[in-house]
């Protein structure tokens, strides 16, 4: 069953086994390689019996690489533990998704608001369970018995809670985007290589086990050169406090816009030569809608549409010479149609929790490639790049550059946006 040399997985690799045979259950750890990846039925098995622990992490050519964590690895390391900064809505969900995953491998340690209340508020949603409650950011970057941090707050707070965590040794995992302009974020990227640490923009979808078999896809180019992305995301979110104001860092591009540029990243795994934006631009100054086409090299192309005052059909759609891929939901994605055959790995729900945003379990693929990346020392995670971080914002810059959005923080950090 097993050909492929596996001296270049950049993890142990210990016994190699079918997926779907009864010993895999038995075993603590395994590689699992199944040629030509593996049908949706036996995503489905896979999901089922080990739905926490397994997960497709890695395609090579065309074979779909699994692995889990053995107990035995889980218990010789110790707990990833986790800090929470914020205590928003998308906070809950984060930790709801931590609840979900083994004790033994994650704990979380500490949340942390500008508000004592607040940080106790959001404690007792979760049955007081979490064992320190800050009324400061600095007290959790302080607190020594913390790996990781989440930050969840406001897309203008994540530079100075990313670069006090970062100073003070943390790894960070920061909710998109990863700053408010590209000077910010390369700032960002520079401080974690000078202090070692990991950082990873949490771009949730690129975790999925779809965006998996998307990546063994564009890899085995089944729908031979791709040569335009559509992509249509649109949410009637703008009447939310934070996205219709500029100071909050409000507008559809920083809030979901950047997933459709993070998509057509992925794809073409380059800078666009040329981009041209237009969009409407409330009397707060922030878009309500952006249009975006992305040219790229050798004539490719990508369309993004994006609204936050409509719903649109939130589908990725990518054509190629050879057919066309369609990834529904492709932000959250649980299903994915190729010419030749349909993916579907569904998102395991939550027995504890109700979440506030739609599959918001889907945060289990993130939480446990972080954890991945800590065992294995990585300083950065393979499916979300800092150049990928660079890139996407450096785009997003130029787009908010034609439709005229400044915010605060490129004139006050005194930065430069993306010159043209
Ligand atoms: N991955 C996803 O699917 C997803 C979904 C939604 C949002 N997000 C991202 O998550 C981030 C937070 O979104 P959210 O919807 O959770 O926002 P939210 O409910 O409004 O919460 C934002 C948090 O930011 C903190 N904050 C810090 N400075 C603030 C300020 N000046 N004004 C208001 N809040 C401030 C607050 O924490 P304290 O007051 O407790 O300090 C607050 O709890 C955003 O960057 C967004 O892009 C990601």
């Amino acid at each position: 069953m097993f050909q492929t040399d596996v001296s270049s997985f950049p993890f142990d690799v210990g016994p190699v086994l079918h997926p779907l045979t009864d010993r895999v259950e038995e075993k603590q750890h395994c590689l699992y390689v199944a040629n030509h990846c593996v049908d949706t039925q036996k995503i489905s098995v896979m999901n089922k019996n080990t739905t926490l622990l397994n997960s497709l992490q890695y395609v090579h050519g065309n074979q779909a690489i699994f692995w889990r964590h053995s107990t035995n690895i889980g218990s010789m390391a110790e707990a990833t533990r986790w800090g929470i900064l914020g205590t928003g809505q998308i906070c809950h969900d984060f930790v709801a998704a931590l609840k979900m995953m083994p004790e033994t491998e994650h704990k979380i340690i500490a949340v942390a608001s500008r508000s004592m209340q607040r940080a106790l508020a959001f404690n007792y949603t979760f049955d007081s369970s979490i064992p320190h409650s800050f009324g400061s950011y600095t007290e959790m970057a302080k607190a020594p018995e913390i790996d990781i941090i989440y930050i969840g707050t406001i897309h203008p707070g994540h530079y100075d809670a990313a670069m006090l965590m970062m100073e003070n040794g943390k790894h960070v995992l920061c909710e998109k985007p990863l700053s408010m302009n590209a000077g910010l974020v390369r700032a960002m990227t520079d401080k974690a290589r000078q202090k070692k640490v990991l950082l990873i923009e949490g771009f949730w979808s690129r975790f999925f086990p779809i965006y998996n078999h998307l990546r063994g896809e564009l890899s085995s180019a089944t729908i031979g050169d791709i040569g335009t992305v559509i992509v249509n995301f649109g949410l009637a979110i703008q009447d939310k406090e934070r996205l219709a104001d500029n100071a909050l860092g409000g507008g559809a591009l920083m809030d979901i816009g950047c997933y459709g540029v993070m998509f057509s990243t992925l794809v073409y795994d380059e800078r666009p030569e040329k981009i041209c934006a237009s969009g409407t631009v409330s009397d707060s100054g922030v878009d309500r809608c952006c249009f975006i086409t992305l040219y790229y090299s050798k004539n490719r192309r990508a369309q993004l549409n994006i609204t936050a005052d409509q719903d649109l059909d939130q589908t990725a759609t990518l054509y190629g010479t050879q057919g066309v891929i369609k990834v529904p939901n492709f932000w959250t994605p649980e299903k994915m149609e190729t010419p030749t055959k349909t993916y579907e790995c569904p998102v395991p729900k939550s027995s504890s929790h109700e979440m506030k945003h739609l599959r918001s379990e889907g945060f289990i693929y993130e939480i446990s490639a972080v954890r991945d990346c800590l065992l294995k020392g990585e300083r950065e995670c393979s499916l979300m790049t800092h150049e990928h971080s660079h890139i996407i914002m450096e785009v997003m810059d130029e787009v908010r550059r034609q439709m005229g959005v400044v915010y605060k923080e490129d004139v006050d950090k005194g930065l430069t946006m993306l010159s043209n």
